[in-house]
């Protein structure tokens, strides 16, 4: 099949069917980021929270990545943590990382922290005018925090290693773990659907970035139960944009990710794509190891390595396996995508 014979939109409905195409489509997480110069002199223009709320402001980031290193996907700019404001905390983001400022932990916080419905959200208006800049060229990707995730981000207030926070509430006061779990379902559901639907997003990616904290029976029943219920309540409203559900600590609980119905199981970079791929049928994405990016040199030999006994030539949406850094280099960023297209002798 000739490189030019699908557009960036078909290769990518393809891919998450996993049926055949020219090659994969590749796109980097977090690949609007702090490690491109280019983004710090939008920073000097914007504020963090003015690029995720402004669709002029929030595009122009957006459209950096495939200016910049020719990704397949664009992804919104925006933050996992955006919904939670609406829900009723304080949510700041000064240099050093986003903080809550008044974490929730008690049945009293149970009033700041109310399951909100979207219907226009900036985000959709944000997705609407990247498709207009891009005449509709590129699959846009919206996104949002799983339920589990979002209460690590909020309980813990500021990030910590251990997450001591989030899990003394679970072990002392599960029912309240739950009911805000619940609350974060209705949000995150009604988010996506506004960015599918108002918005027209090809796609949706699910951040379980704190799955690999959890020992197996918390995933399942803390973590999973919940992501489930977004993916089922999505679909149902959505049924033709497909959903990726990326998690960390994959390696212990694809099986588990599996049965949340995602098209595509993202997986971090400790999972072997080989293995990956003898444990499930689904399409994936992923997996380079982000500290890769910090040497142009050595990314060829790790691509090759990430590689090894994995048919790349179906069901697979090449990325890193978990966010770029902002310690990395655009040229190694651009070296990983050139990657991917040398596969195919493009
Ligand atoms: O991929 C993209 O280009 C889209 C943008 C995007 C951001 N955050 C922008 C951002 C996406 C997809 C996210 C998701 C996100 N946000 C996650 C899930 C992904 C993951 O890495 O696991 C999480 C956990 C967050 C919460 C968050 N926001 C953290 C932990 C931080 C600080 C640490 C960091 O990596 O910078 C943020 C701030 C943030 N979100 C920045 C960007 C570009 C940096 C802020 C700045 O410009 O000052």
């Amino acid at each position: 099949m000739p490189a030019s014979a699908l557009s960036r939109r078909e290769r990518f409905a393809l891919t998450v069917r996993g049926e055949e195409t020219d090659r994969p489509p590749v796109w980097i997480m977090r690949q609007a980021g702090r490690y491109m110069p280019q983004y710090m002199a939008l920073r000097e223009r914007y504020s963090f929270r003015e690029l995720c709320l402004d669709p002029e402001a929030s595009a122009a980031a957006a459209l950096l990545p495939p200016e910049l290193l020719g990704v397949d996907i664009l992804i919104i700019f925006n933050d996992i943590l955006i919904p939670l404001e609406e829900m009723g905390l304080r949510v700041e983001f000064p240099g050093g990382g986003p903080e809550i400022m008044d974490p929730p932990r008690d049945e009293a916080a149970l009033g700041r922290f109310r399951a909100v419905a979207f219907e226009d959200p900036p985000v959709a208006a944000s997705i609407r005018l990247l498709r207009e800049r891009t005449a509709d060229e590129y699959p846009v990707l919206g996104f949002a925090g799983s339920p589990f995730t979002l209460l690590g981000y909020a309980v813990e207030g500021k990030m910590s290693r251990n997450a001591h926070e989030v899990r003394r509430l679970m072990l002392e006061q599960p029912e309240l773990a739950h009911e805000m779990l619940r609350r974060l379902t209705d949000t995150v559901v009604s988010y996506l659907v506004a960015q599918a639907g108002a918005g027209g997003a090809a796609g949706v990616q699910i951040f379980e970035s704190l799955g690999h904290i959890l020992p197996a029976w918390e995933y399942g029943e803390f973590a999973t139960v919940y992501t489930r219920e977004v993916v089922r309540r999505f679909r149902a409203a959505c049924p033709d944009t497909p959903v990726i559900v990326y998690s960390r600590g994959a390696a212990a609980c694809l099986e588990t990710m599996e049965s949340t119905g995602a098209d595509v199981l993202g997986v971090d970079w400790q999972l072997p794509l080989a293995e990956a791929r003898r444990r499930t049928t689904r399409p994936l994405q992923g997996n380079l190891d982000p500290m890769v990016m910090l040497a142009p040199d050595a990314v060829e030999d790790a691509f090759g390595r990430m590689l090894e006994g994995f048919d790349w030539r179906r069901g697979w949406i090449a990325n890193l396996g978990h966010g770029i850094t902002p310690q990395a280099s655009v040229e190694s960023a651009r070296r990983f995508v050139q990657c991917v297209r040398k596969l195919t002798g493009e």
